[in-house]
């Protein structure tokens, strides 16, 4: 845990080192999920930042996130791109997993957009399937607002009730109806991981009324919905969850789905941000 004192001393170190670097601050941000980082290489004017010379960001360790901020435009929209997230399974604290999402508040960014892959728990999905996420179910064992709030940026008991903005999502549907995709949402259940579930477990996700799964997201959803920050969720389904087919999991699956569907995925994203 960490004092809101430190916090936010080490936020503002963070956005002067960043602002000195790129002169108009961004409004959208962007996080980019396992193996969906190459929308950033289409984003113009960018300035890279590799997370290792941003003071106080953490480094990321998964393979196939490359670590690395990528600030420009992208569809006329001025974003800042997280190239790879921290992972609460990596061994990160909460307050490091979130703490790209603080420094998007300390930087006036009004609007994220989330990515991940994720596991299908819903039948009507298939590996391949882009869905938009319209609620979550925290079942990571923590909150990333435990601890001293940080009421600079939020209040203490924040209101999740649409966690992931209406307006946005509608509007994040019509774009898939216009590009022939399946307009498909769902409730992401997210999981601490690292181990993928048991079929047991998605069995019982799907009884509480889960649709994906994943071990990431809720974090930065929770944490940008404190700082008031709206939120857009799509998930890049890469595998049926355990147990809903005969099949084992591995990374490697997920991340050959992902490369399939990069090129879909990359065309949806960059529309969505024609129409937010
Ligand atoms: N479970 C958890 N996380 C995941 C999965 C899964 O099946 N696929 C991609 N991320």
């Amino acid at each position: 845990m960490i004092t809101e004192k430190k916090l936010i001393t080490r936020l503002n170190e963070t956005k002067k080192y960043l602002l000195d670097i790129f002169s108009e601050p961004p409004e959208l941000g962007i996080i980019l999920g396992s193996g969906l980082g190459r929308l950033a290489e289409l984003v113009e004017r960018q300035t890279i930042i590799p997370y290792k010379e941003i003071p106080h960001f953490p480094v990321s360790t998964v393979a196939g996130h490359s670590g690395r901020l990528v600030v420009g435009t992208l569809a006329s929209k001025r974003v800042m791109i997280l190239q790879g997230r921290f992972h609460y399974y990596e061994g990160y604290e909460m307050h490091e997993v979130t703490f790209p999402i603080r420094l998007m508040k300390a930087l006036d960014v009004k609007g994220l957009i989330v990515t991940n892959a994720a596991g299908g728990i819903n039948p009507d999905f298939a590996p391949g399937d882009l869905v938009l996420i319209k609620d979550h179910l925290n079942l990571m064992g923590n909150n990333p607002l435990r601890g001293s709030n940080i009421s600079i940026q939020g209040p203490r008991f924040p209101d999740l009730s649409e966690a992931y903005d209406s307006k946005w999502l509608e509007k994040a549907l019509g774009v898939m109806k216009e590009l022939g995709l399946k307009a498909q949402q769902g409730v992401y259940a997210a999981v601490s991981g690292p181990s993928y579930e048991t079929p047991a477990e998605i069995r019982f996700l799907r009884i509480i009324g889960a649709d994906l799964v994943g071990m990431s997201t809720v974090p930065e959803v929770i944490v940008a919905n404190h700082c008031g920050i709206k939120v857009l969720g799509i998930s890049c389904v890469t595998n049926m969850a355990a147990g809903i087919l005969p099949q084992k999991l591995s990374h490697a699956e997920v991340i050959a789905t992902t490369e399939k569907v990069e090129k879909v995925f990359i065309n949806y994203v960059q529309k969505v941000l024609e129409v937010l």
